[in-house]
């Protein structure tokens, strides 16, 4: 049960290159640890080992990690030019892994993900996989794997995997679930090949998430500290209000189902896991709720119903709790219908929509966000957009409704699409999806968000919860927003009007298209937020925008010092 461990942790001058590990969205160690950290030498008691932990570079679901020592190691390991190491392996065999060849790193391999390449061969769709045609793809240059019913095409990491292009072969065209977790089931796998995702492996996709697992492996990995939602409920006369207790800063989301004015089904998001509470009320309540809201610092969620008739009831009713498959929630798509169409500026625009049904209500967990998919030429398309808190809009819509600013791109099939959108034209969202660690904010009280145009959203829903927490209490809040010219400046107004309401708080436009000086992410222009010894230096940078900004951004910051746990990308 030990081997892998200990095997690592004694082979400290071999090639332990990289390790992705599998991500606890809850309890995150606040810190990478390098190959000498105590979680990697053998056991002194029988509590169960800890894989090595990672610090997240992104913390979306579909972001990578990266250990803290990841570039060093890979430096070594190409310049030794050795192709493998001898200390052992998780299974007691030889370690195998191998040299990437030049060009092959992790970091290039980050890039590939985040160039926009159809990694899939999808074209950003999820088509269900059947294990037949699963079969047929099982060659090098058209490279198909199940893992735990979901299905990647990794014909474009095979030379990227660090245990090279023959040992990955051995898994493809098939479910490869239980070869892959006997070699090492502790490789973040969702995260490596977000990008690679085609979709749910059809037959027995639920059957391969219980396929059999070495009992010896399952043991070794630990289990997060779960958080388990606790109800409670308050009423006035005509008002009840149901509550969801999480844990501070838990950033918990919320989806609710209508079923009649009696039942209601109720889902709680706390990072990857879903619950879900069965309400059978005593008596019957409005559609929609009052209200419906979540405590970033608190990690509540609050739901207002209005009674259809005032009076005290005895008891808020029944209900019975249940934990749901991840992964089949993913799948799941809702009808929605336009409520609302505005243009915002020149090249975007406000969009709001409510379930077709008027049966649904989504809280987003803040820095989430949500796959829209629309058909496009006889195909079904998604991207991920950032739901806009209503503040910001100039509709002011319903609770069970929600509203997002779209940047229109003349050659972007599902931007454009919504722009053409009218009132009751329908779409389909999928659920709340995300990675985002509201946790991992707390240590900071200087933090820099970097966005580029439409980038602002996620960013923009971060900058309240940050600014209000009392815990930890913020000092500097940074934001450098990136534009080409000043007429593509969203929310200028409101930004300037957070300004003055709170001096912590600074937004810097900087424009790449005007004739003087214009301006674009530089070290030059961050150096002055990182110097050593500064008293309000920046620890903490959140980043969104296109691929390339992301990349240049992330480039920047380690050159400045920051370590990988003190970024956070926003990626789809
Ligand atoms: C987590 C996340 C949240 C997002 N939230 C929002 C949001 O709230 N509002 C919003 O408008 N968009 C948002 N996006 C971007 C959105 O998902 C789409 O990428 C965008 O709408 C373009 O989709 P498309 O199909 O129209 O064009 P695509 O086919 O994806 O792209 C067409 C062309 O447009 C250009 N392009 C696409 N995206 C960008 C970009 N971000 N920056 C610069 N050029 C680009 C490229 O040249 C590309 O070749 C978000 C993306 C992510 C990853
Ligand atoms: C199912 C078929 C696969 C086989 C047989 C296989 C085999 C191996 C082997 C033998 C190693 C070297 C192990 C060692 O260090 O001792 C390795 C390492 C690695 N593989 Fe795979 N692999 C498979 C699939 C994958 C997939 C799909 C991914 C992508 C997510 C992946 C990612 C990695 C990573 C990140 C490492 C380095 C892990 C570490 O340092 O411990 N592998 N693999």
């Amino acid at each position: 049960m030990f081997t892998r461990t200990s095997s690592r942790n004694n082979g400290q001058n071999s090639c332990f290159a990289v390790y992705f590990v599998i991500c606890f969205p809850v309890i995150k160690p606040r810190s990478g640890l390098t190959m000498s950290d105590s979680s990697l030498k053998p056991p002194a008691s029988n509590k169960p080992l800890r894989p090595p932990q990672v610090v997240a570079l992104s913390g979306s679901p579909g972001g990578l990690q990266l250990p803290v020592t990841a570039p060093q190691k890979l430096n070594s390991n190409s310049t030794n030019g050795n192709t493998s190491s001898a200390s052992g392996s998780a299974t007691g065999n030889p370690r195998n892994k191998c040299a990437l060849k030049p060009g092959y790193s992790l970091m290039s391999w980050i890039r590939l993900c985040n160039s926009g390449a159809d990694l899939s061969g999808t074209g950003g769709r999820t088509v269900p996989v059947s294990r037949s045609e699963l079969a047929l793809h099982n060659k090098v240059d058209d490279a198909w794997m199940a893992i735990r019913g979901r299905v990647f095409n990794v014909t474009r990491y095979m030379d990227f995997h660090p245990g090279g292009v023959d040992e990955l072969m051995r898994g493809v065209g098939r479910d490869a679930t239980q070869l892959f977790d006997e070699v090492h089931a502790w490789v973040n796998y969702p995260q490596l090949l977000g990008k690679c995702y085609i979709g749910p492996l059809k037959e027995n996709a639920v059957k391969s998430t219980k396929d059999p697992v070495s009992p010896e492996i399952t043991s070794a990995i630990p289990k997060p500290t779960e958080i388990l939602p606790r109800f409670d409920w308050i009423q006035q006369r005509s008002e009840l209000t149901l509550i969801f207790y999480t844990r501070s800063f838990a950033n918990p989301g919320m989806v609710v189902r209508r079923q009649n004015s009696q039942q209601l089904e109720v889902r709680i998001l706390i990072g990857q896991q879903w619950h879900t509470f069965d309400f059978q009320l005593t008596e019957k309540v409005e559609w929609p709720p009052k209200v419906a809201k979540m405590g970033a610092e608190t990690g509540k969620i609050e739901v207002v119903l209005g009674k259809e008739e005032p009076a005290p009831w005895p008891i808020y009713g029944t209900h019975t709790t249940r934990k749901l498959d991840s992964n089949s929630i993913q799948e799941e798509h809702y009808d929605y219908q336009v409520i609302h169409r505005e243009d915002f500026n020149h090249d975007s625009f406000e969009l709001s929509l409510q379930s077709a049904e008027r049966d649904r209500l989504m809280l987003l967990p803040v820095g989430y966000h949500i796959n829209i998919e629309v058909p496009v030429d006889g195909e079904l398309i998604h991207r991920s957009y950032t739901p806009v808190d209503h503040a910001y809009l100039s509709v002011d819509t319903n609770s069970d409704s929600i509203s997002f600013l779209i940047k229109r791109y003349p050659n972007g099939p599902v931007s454009s699409h919504l722009h053409q959108l009218q009132v009751g034209s329908r779409v389909q969202l999928g659920p709340p999806r995300g990675g985002f660690l509201l946790s991992e904010l707390n240590a900071h009280r200087n933090i820099l968000l970097l966005a580029a145009g439409s980038g602002l959203t996620p960013i923009l829903s971060l900058i309240q919860p940050i600014l209000k927490r009392n815990t930890n209490r913020i000092e500097t809040l940074h934001l450098y927003y990136f534009n080409k010219t000043s007429g593509d400046i969203w929310l200028k107004k409101k930004l300037e009007e957070m300004q003055t309401q709170d001096e912590r708080f600074s937004c810097k436009h900087l424009l790449s298209q005007v004739e003087e000086k214009p301006e674009r992410i530089s070290l030059e222009l961050l150096t002055s937020l990182f110097r050593e010894k500064q008293p309000d230096r920046c620890t903490y940078v959140a980043i969104c925008g296109p691929s390339g900004f992301n990349t240049a951004a992330v480039d920047i910051l380690t050159q400045l010092g920051l370590k990988p746990n003190q970024m956070h990308v926003f990626r789809g």
